[in-house]
């Protein structure tokens, strides 16, 4: 009876100690139970629990969600030094990266040799379209103008942020991924950006299993109705059918000695694959390679650049500032090139003080590690989520004096020159792999502005004062409320 009793408590002891106890080396934090982890009964945003955590903890913890092990870190030389590690340079495998392949293919949820090279080509491709005869910078000017054009017919009255400017962003992607210019009102690109605006919809209730795997043992009927899976394949298959038309227009139209863009050099790649083993280059992974293009880099650009619109009309000084300074490097209504960039240190400033403030990825894009590693005097076991707190380290008195002030002051120095501070500022992250749009989007960001505030003037329509505060629709994301603006033209 005995014997049996404390076997019973040795046996509770086990199950407590293996499933139940956060193992002690790990970071501090919530654990939770086996299954589900620790589960929150509070009103509290996501966010405003992580910011009690660190105040809590300090700037690492640990928060088991579902069975994943998540590590959220808030300092900046934390950050830094975890996402330059090889150990933590992989994306889970969670069906948001892989878009429902067995092996995630393109770059942005891709591992390995696979996202080495094809980081690398679309690297290569930036540059060399960004250099030379510079085809991106008469892209991105050549949207310009249609945005100008489109901006200037709501002069006078009260609307949304105009719907030209995600169409200037997309057409900047498709230009340098197809050579393909759409008009504003083009069918066909309605099409598309409708089917990513479903695809993004849908793509939240994938994060529910990647949380919670084991309920993907659920009969398939019940997990479409419970996470919308079959939706989501046909949102893929729809996305895959527009690419891969392209892909065999451009198959037989392509000129071997004259790529005209990054389908053309995939294509050529493919060809010379055989002979280079180590790259598995296919189809497929191109239609994803380019779908991961559009999804890091529409919505981030045309939220960034409605934030830049929203701040300057609630801070009319700083839009005067910026406005005087154009004036008088771009006089007679000339559109900003890279070579202007160093001439316009307020304009580089407002942009910078609207990318920390507005924080668009709060918590980074999630990495994850390949094998149990030791970090800041922690384990942190294989498989752990590693997640950066980027809205938290902008907003870090460690960082920044009066972080909660708008001061596209703080970029420049004594003699008004633009201060590249590295230092608490990653909008677009950091380490091995920090957005590999960067470039691309700051050329966007500086031209389109540029331009948008030399012809107008951008305030809050009378009696309704714009709100800069982000969206609390969207949980993941800081993205811009949908509100009206109000246009006035410039002489
Ligand atoms: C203001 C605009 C943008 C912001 C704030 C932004 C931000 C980010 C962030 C935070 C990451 C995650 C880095 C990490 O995994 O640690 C990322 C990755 C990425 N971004 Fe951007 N991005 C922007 C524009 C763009 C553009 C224009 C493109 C390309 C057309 C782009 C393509 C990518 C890709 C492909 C990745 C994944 C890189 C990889 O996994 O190796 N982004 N971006």
């Amino acid at each position: 009876m005995y014997t049996e009793a404390i076997l019973g408590i040795l046996l509770l002891l086990l199950w407590w100690k293996a499933f139940l106890k956060k193992p002690a080396d790990l970071p501090p934090g919530r654990w939770g139970l086996p299954l589900v982890g620790y589960i929150p009964f509070t009103k509290k945003s996501m966010e405003e629990q992580l910011l009690d955590l660190n105040k809590e903890h300090g700037d690492i913890y640990v928060w088991r969600m579902g069975t994943q092990v998540m590590v959220f870190l808030h300092s900046y030389e934390m950050c830094k030094e975890a996402l330059g590690r090889q150990d933590f340079v992989n994306r889970p495998d969670w069906q948001f990266f892989t878009f429902g392949e067995k092996v995630a293919l393109g770059v942005g949820g891709s591992n390995g040799s696979l996202w080495h090279s094809n980081r690398r080509f679309t690297l290569r491709q930036l540059k060399d379209q960004g250099m030379g005869k510079s085809r991106l910078v008469s892209s991105v000017h050549e949207q310009t103008k249609m945005l100008l054009g489109n901006v200037r017919q709501q002069v006078g009255k009260s609307g949304p942020v105009p719907h030209a400017i995600r169409v200037a962003v997309v057409n900047v992607i498709w230009h340098m991924v197809a050579g393909i210019t759409y008009d504003v009102d083009d069918a066909k690109l309605k099409g598309f950006l409708q089917l990513m605006d479903n695809f993004n919809d849908y793509s939240f209730y994938t994060t529910i299993l990647d949380m919670f795997p084991w309920l993907g043992h659920l009969p398939l009927s019940l997990k479409n109705r419970l996470f919308y899976l079959d939706q989501e394949e046909i949102f893929k298959e729809r996305f895959m059918e527009y690419f891969y038309e392209l892909i065999e227009e451009h198959r037989s139209s392509m000129d071997p000695e004259n790529p005209r863009d990054l389908m053309d050099a995939y294509l050529m790649e493919m060809r010379e694959a055989p002979e280079r083993e180590e790259v598995a280059r296919s189809e497929k992974d191109l239609a994803i390679l380019i779908l991961d293009l559009f999804f890091a880099g529409s919505e981030t650009t045309t939220s960034t650049l409605t934030f830049i619109m929203y701040y300057l009309a609630v801070f009319p000084e700083a839009q005067r500032k910026l406005q005087q300074e154009i004036d008088r490097v771009l006089p007679d209504g000339a559109l900003a090139t890279l070579e202007d960039k160093a001439r316009l240190p307020y304009t580089e400033a407002v942009i910078h003080e609207v990318l920390r403030m507005s924080s668009l990825v709060p918590g980074g894009v999630q990495h994850c590690a390949s094998k149990d590693t030791q970090f800041a005097g922690y384990t942190i076991p294989k498989g752990s989520i590693i997640n950066y707190a980027i809205a938290s380290v902008h907003y870090d008195p460690r960082y920044w004096k009066q972080p909660e002030k708008f001061m596209p002051e703080r970029w420049l120095d004594a003699e008004g020159k633009f201060n590249t501070k590295k230092e608490g500022f990653l909008p677009f992250g950091v380490g091995k792999r920090v957005c590999l749009g960067e470039s691309l989007a700051r050329m966007e960001l500086l031209i389109f502005t540029a331009a948008v505030f030399q012809n107008f003037n951008i305030s809050s329509p009378p009696g309704s004062p714009l709100d800069i505060t982000p969206d609390p629709k969207q949980p993941m994301f800081h993205l811009p409320r949908n509100q009206n603006i109000y246009i006035t033209a410039r002489n």
